[in-house]
């Protein structure tokens, strides 16, 4: 093992076993860290892949959180879509000039608050031969001058949110209170242990569901011809052949095997079986096929459960300083400036990994 592979497991292991006595689950108002696993994220948010894929396991959040507000529950609310016979969830495509691109997109739908590049809190401890693992590419696809093309089904089952801002009289959870109380203005010492203790963020909407989805890879120059014709044409203005055409092998350099965000198994085989397509001898499998098919998109639907978080948008934990504005623009500053730090210390921030 290389040096930089056991120190990143080495890392993994600690990740792993910090932040116990709190609990972890995934609810509207509860706050996390997002420190404690920066770079890291989907190691206990469920959202693509494992490379362990430890089917057994049936968890879909197990980052540590914490109450800070008493009884949150009157301003949250959720639903599940459940209406029998239609499918509840999108086709799409992103067109990704890098591999920068192809992690932002895939990510597309997570954000937390004053960070510019969220997906990073997710990818950017990644190591090409994991990251390509995950998005079921070949190791040698992810490096390299390519270009790809995410194509994704995404199928949203329940949906969580804050209906209304958090009221300026809500009731602070007591630790939570002395905590703010304990935070001193210019000393980071206390910023940080409030961090940890407390967290950065609190989870003000969430989408559960599950996904399949496909990474095309290509070449620049048949990349950008088909971006040109599908910008200029739209999805359904080519082709049934176009279509396939533009997203087969002899036209991409690459396809991707078909995955689900949550790795699940009979979901995956689902996908093998059904998304097979044969043009004379060339046979290969092609999420296109469920596009404007709704007899298949209505079997999928059924299949894709609540295993996989599709969304979750995290907001800082600024509410909490309402009554002490300089206490909060403290906690900002030192907010923004880790998030800046990390973001520089990321290994994928470094041009030649
Ligand atoms: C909790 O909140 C709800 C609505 O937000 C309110 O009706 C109820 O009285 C509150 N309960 C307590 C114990 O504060
Ligand atoms: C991708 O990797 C798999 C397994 O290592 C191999 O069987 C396959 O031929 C590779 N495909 C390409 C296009 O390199
Ligand atoms: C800063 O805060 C920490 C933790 O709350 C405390 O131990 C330390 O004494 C403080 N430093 C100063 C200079 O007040
Ligand atoms: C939808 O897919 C099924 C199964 O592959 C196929 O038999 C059917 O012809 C397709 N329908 C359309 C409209 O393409
Ligand atoms: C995988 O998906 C199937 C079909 O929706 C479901 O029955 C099963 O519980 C899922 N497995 C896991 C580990 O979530």
């Amino acid at each position: 093992m290389s040096p930089r592979k056991s120190l990143f497991w080495l890392l993994t292991l600690a990740l792993l076993m910090v932040g116990g006595g709190r609990e972890s689950q995934l609810r509207i108002g509860k706050a996390i860290n997002i420190f404690l696993r920066y770079g890291y994220l989907s190691i206990s948010m469920r959202v693509i892949p494992l490379n362990d894929n430890a089917e057994s396991e049936r968890w879909v959040f197990k980052e540590p959180t914490r109450n800070i507000y008493r009884n949150l529950s009157g301003l949250a609310e959720s639903h599940e879509d459940t209406t029998p016979g239609i499918f509840h969830g999108d086709f799409h495509m992103e067109f990704c000039e890098n591999r920068r691109q192809l992690f932002q997109a895939y990510f597309r739908d997570f954000t937390i608050d004053r960070m510019d590049k969220p997906w990073e809190a997710f990818t950017g401890g990644w190591f090409p031969d994991n990251a390509a693992k995950k998005l079921g590419i070949n190791t040698s696809f992810i490096q390299g001058d390519y270009s790809y093309v995410l194509v994704r089904v995404v199928r949203f089952r329940e949906t969580g949110r804050l209906n209304a801002e958090i009221p300026v009289n809500q009731q602070l959870e007591p630790d939570v209170r002395s905590r703010i109380e304990q935070l001193e203005i210019g000393n980071l010492t206390s910023a940080m242990r409030f961090m940890d203790v407390v967290g950065t963020h609190y989870v003000n909407s969430y989408t559960t569901g599950n996904s399949l989805y496909q990474v095309f890879v290509y070449s620049r120059k048949n990349y950008r011809m088909i971006k040109d014709r599908i910008k200029s044409k739209g999805l359904n203005g080519l082709s049934k052949l176009d279509l396939y055409n533009y997203f087969a092998p002899w036209f991409a350099e690459h396809l991707g095997q078909i995955r689900s965000a949550s790795a699940n198994a009979t979901v995956e085989r689902w996908a093998k079986r059904k998304l097979q397509y044969e043009y004379y001898v060339v046979k290969y499998v092609t999420l296109l096929k469920l596009h404007g098919n709704s007899t298949l998109l209505r079997s999928l639907d059924a299949l894709l459960g609540n295993d996989a978080i599709l969304q979750l948008d995290l907001k800082s934990l600024n509410p909490v300083f309402r009554e002490q504005p300089e206490k909060e623009s403290w906690f900002h500053e030192v907010l923004d400036n880790n998030m800046k730090l990390w973001e520089l210390n990321m290994p994928q921030s470094h041009p030649s990994r």
